[in-house]
């Protein structure tokens, strides 16, 4: 064992939000070299803690240290950034800029006060090849792919000197690629002796690059151990509260013939999707499966009308509504579920209530008012019945954590008793607990009748549906019904063995 100082220790921190505690005398100490997970369910206070442990918000009480030292002033931020960085779920790159400029930002080599262009170009070339990051200087920060834009956010973090770096939930929005990548670099800088905090809701990537596993559970730290002497079931026991539950597996699920709730017909988009056909049956669960470049998003955005395909045809329940229009598709009788809830999902300065309801005003009112009460009692349900840690239905959505925000976007999915109901990576930022649930409540509006596409590459969105279609390269490879091998589905993803059914 090392006798070197923790990289980064914190000891009694309190963090409380007007009347929620987020975080309650809770502690964690992570030594060099680790790679050490923070696990919890959603709310539990992990974002938090994150944001306490690099200096964004002063902690209520409890003192932050680094190398066995007391941290900087909150004002003091370049001392910070030498000594932590977080890649967030959101990221912190500003699109309009090149990399070098976000590289360098608030750091401009000056020559009597001007910017010197070159020696910034040089300097940003210099950071990404001595970490080797693949990326060119030049580039616009918008057209990196989420898996660049995180690269580069690390490489940053190393430039600045610091060698602790957080990793706030890095993997919810790459594909199974991407994370083998990522993971790759993460084991490379750990052997050059950075240090790593990572936050993941999917545990098997705790298990894969882990040294030490910390939990909390309501505001409070619950365990540390080492990853390699900690079962899973005690992982989520410590996590829920609870002894582990044993998962449902996919038995048959009952099945009635109906209309088809959505029938896409020989659709195309450029070089985004090609030739896609399939129908999803009233009452019927069908999974849209494929890695991130298959083409599955865009399809599903496609049906939900956030954008228009170039030929083809998307009926929903037995009408055509007009290609490209999100209104359109929603009175077709659609609830959508979209990819990226932080810029398309909910609207973080209004509440719980207002967003869950959104699309329903129709319910709530006559003549353009809204009923206020109706719209509190009906969030209130919601609220309970989709388990959303939140204070009440007046609280904003900004105040939520993560995996709530996604709960708020699917309440509001719901809320509109959807005859179709189009989910793209539902269960993204959901902890272990809430996602069964989650996926729960999707098998039970099934079962009143509502068609369900889910658009996922996760196995565990895609198990419980009735069959799954698989796209590879913006075609449609394969269909597997319900019972499939997770090996076939995954090669089949990844375009090995395409045409082979389970
Ligand atoms: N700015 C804020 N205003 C009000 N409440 C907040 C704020 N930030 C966090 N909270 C509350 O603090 C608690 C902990 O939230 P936190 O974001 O730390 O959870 P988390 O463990 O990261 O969850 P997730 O897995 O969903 O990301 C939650 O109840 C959340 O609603
Ligand atoms: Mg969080």
């Amino acid at each position: 064992m090392s006798t070197a100082a923790p990289v980064a220790q914190a000891t009694g921190i309190t963090k409380r939000f007007g009347s929620t505690v987020a975080l309650h005398d809770a502690h964690i100490t992570v030594e060099p070299g680790d790679t050490h997970a923070l696990v919890g369910r959603n709310g539990a206070g992990k974002s938090t803690l994150v944001s306490v442990l690099t200096g964004l918000q002063a902690p209520d009480e409890g003192t932050v240290t680094f190398d066995g030292r007391p941290a900087p002033r909150l004002a003091d931020r370049d001392a910070w950034r030498r000594r932590v960085a977080c890649v967030y779920q959101k990221s912190t790159i500003i699109p309009q800029l090149t990399v070098a400029e976000n590289l360098f930002l608030n750091r401009h080599t000056r020559n009597k006060g001007l910017i010197s262009w070159p020696a910034l170009r040089r300097q940003a070339r210099e950071v990404l090849a001595a970490w080797s990051v693949d990326v060119d200087a030049g580039t616009v920060a918008a057209d990196l792919s989420v898996e660049q834009r995180q690269f580069v956010e690390i490489a940053r973090a190393l430039s600045f000197g610091a060698r602790f770096i957080i990793l706030d939930e890095p993997t919810a929005q790459l594909d199974a690629a991407a994370i083998t990548r990522l993971f790759g670099r993460i084991k490379e800088l750990q052997q050059q002796g950075v240090t790593f905090l990572f936050i993941s809701h999917h545990l098997q990537e705790v298990y894969e690059i882990c040294d030490t596993v910390t939990v909390f559970r309501d505001a409070r730290h619950i365990l540390t151990a080492p990853v390699a002497q900690t079962p899973q079931a005690e992982l989520v026991a410590a996590m829920t509260g609870e002894a582990a539950a044993a998962r449902p597996d996919a038995g048959p699920r009952p099945t009635r013939p109906s209309e088809p709730a959505l029938s896409v017909t020989a659709l195309c988009a450029g070089d985004r999707y090609q030739d896609v056909s399939f129908t999803v049956g009233g009452g019927e669960i069908v999974g849209l499966a494929g890695a991130a470049s298959s083409g599955r998003t865009e399809v599903a955005e496609t049906v939900a009308g956030l954008r228009a395909a170039d030929s083809g045809e998307v009926q929903v329940a037995g009408t055509t509504p007009r290609p490209g229009s999100v209104p359109a598709a929603l009175s077709a009788g659609v609830g959508f579920v979209p990819q990226d809830r932080h810029r398309q999902g909910y609207i973080p300065e209004m509440s719980v209530a207002d967003n869950s309801t959104l699309t329903i005003p129709d319910r709530l009112g006559r003549s353009g008012f809204l009923n206020h009460r109706r719209r509190d009692a009906l969030a209130a349900a919601q609220i309970a019945e989709l388990q959303i840690r939140a204070s009440g239905p007046g609280q904003h959505v900004s105040g939520l954590s993560g995996g709530n925000q996604q709960k708020v976007v699917m309440a509001r999915a719901l809320a509109s008793d959807p005859r179709l109901l189009v989910l793209i990576n539902p269960t993204a930022g959901v902890d272990v607990r809430s996602k069964e649930f989650l996926l729960g409540t999707v098998e039970q509006t099934a079962a009143a009748g509502t068609g369900v596409l889910i658009a996922s590459d996760e196995l565990d969105d895609l198990r419980g549906c009735d069959r799954v279609v698989v796209m590879f390269a913006g075609r449609v490879v394969t269909e597997m019904a319900r019972g499939w091998h997770d090996h076939a589905l995954v090669a089949a993803m990844e375009g090995v063995g395409g045409g082979i059914d389970a």
